[in-house]
């Protein structure tokens, strides 16, 4: 790796995560770093969108937006889902807002130009006298588009791999967690606006060290996870976490019922794909959370929690656990790196040292960070 090229990052960030200092602060807040990181990063990669469930029917769109990107999904005649950027090729109006089902049309609110469910210009009013306009000529831009375990996935770029060969063991190990996931429903969400950059709250996300010594929640949150079988992976894009639950007296949450997951026993399990989403399941939940740690602003991070399960209601422990999760867990993680961002200003501060153990092989270790890092800082000196 190329360490001088990103001089924000510094260069005390070096190969060896047991050797390596943390990024300088402020790779955490200038803003050229952040739009270099939303034309490199997520202008770039896959990003999640929506579940399948949530589109039933043909002609059921949602919006949303990427990197500053307004885009939409819409079910098609085909059943397929497609993507497209949410703007009129005729003067750039944007074309839908929130989400319904556009009934076999797409009509820009402007002047009336109507698109196709795949993107192509259906009409425009007094076409017929205006001088070599080709209606064939005019499309809407598409994005790239991929299912996986019922999860949408979107990329800016329509040339891009799709996500399910370029990342192909996110699907394995996502499907190995919740094999139910292309049955699931989109229950209840929970959004935390954070003041805070984006990959503050990954970082966060990703290291246990802090779950020890932190808050009161973190220290219940040692409890929920059996701290003897707790292991992971990294694997490229895609960071795994698993661990048995802890013993359900010390869980911080009530537990009724079996799991309804068919997968692995282990209570707790994460599959995080790089750049910003974690995949989640507790002990004893029937629910899959989908975590989202999305870039705002260079200081601002929304994050939206939102809980799947297999039917439209979750159970009573499950709706513990989102509980608990929501106003005790969360909310103590949000106080936590506020203050870091706080922090990365101060005249006192410049880095600090990885704690990653010697062989980078502890759960608690943050080595976790480093390769975080590394595939950030890679993906900004490729450039775009
Ligand atoms: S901008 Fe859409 S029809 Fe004119
Ligand atoms: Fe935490």
């Amino acid at each position: 790796m190329k360490r001088h090229r990103i001089s924000k990052a510094g260069d005390g960030f070096t190969e060896d995560p047991a050797n390596s200092f943390t990024p300088d602060a402020p790779y955490y807040f200038d803003p050229d770093v952040y739009r270099a990181e939303m034309r490199s990063i997520f202008q770039r990669n896959w990003t999640y969108f929506c579940h399948a469930s949530q589109l039933p029917h043909e002609g059921d769109y949602l919006t949303g937006e990427i990197a500053g990107q307004s885009v939409y999904v819409v079910r098609g005649h085909d059943g397929g889902i497609g993507g497209f950027f949410n703007v009129c090729q005729h003067r750039a109006h944007q074309l839908l807002s929130g989400s319904g089902n556009v009934r076999n049309v797409i009509r820009c609110p402007y002047h009336s130009w109507t698109y196709e469910l795949d993107g192509s210009l259906r009409g425009a009013p007094k076409c017929e006298a205006v001088l070599n306009f080709r209606r064939e000529d005019v499309r809407l831009k598409p994005v790239g588009v991929d299912i996986i375990g019922g999860f949408v996935f979107v990329n800016l770029d329509p040339q891009a791999a799709p996500l399910s060969e370029a990342v192909p063991h996110f699907g394995e190990k996502l499907l190995a967690m919740c094999p139910e996931a292309e049955q699931l429903r989109y229950v209840t969400r929970q959004d935390f606006a954070i003041k805070a950059n984006w990959k503050v709250v990954v970082e966060n996300f990703l290291e246990n060290y802090h779950s020890f010594y932190s808050g009161p929640a973190h220290r219940q949150l040692s409890d929920v996870i059996d701290q003897d079988s707790y292991r992971w992976s990294i694997e490229g894009k895609v960071i795994e976490f698993l661990g048995r639950g802890g013993s359900a007296e010390n869980l911080p949450y009530e537990m009724k019922g079996q799991r309804q997951f068919t997968g692995r026993n282990d209570g707790f399990q994460i599959v995080f794909l790089w750049p910003n989403m974690a995949f989640l399941i507790l002990p004893g939940a029937s629910m899959l959370l989908v975590f989202l740690m999305v870039p705002n602003g260079p200081e601002a991070t929304a994050e939206p929690l939102l809980y799947f399960g297999l039917g439209d209601e979750l159970d009573a422990g499950t709706a513990s656990a989102v509980e608990w999760f929501n106003t005790i867990l969360g909310p103590e993680d949000v106080e936590i790196v506020e203050s870091v961002q706080r922090g990365l200003h101060s005249l006192g501060y410049q880095r600090g040292r990885l704690m990653a153990d010697a062989a980078c092989q502890e759960a608690w270790s943050e080595h976790f960070l480093h390769h975080f890092n590394r595939i950030n800082i890679e993906a900004l000196e490729s450039g775009g």
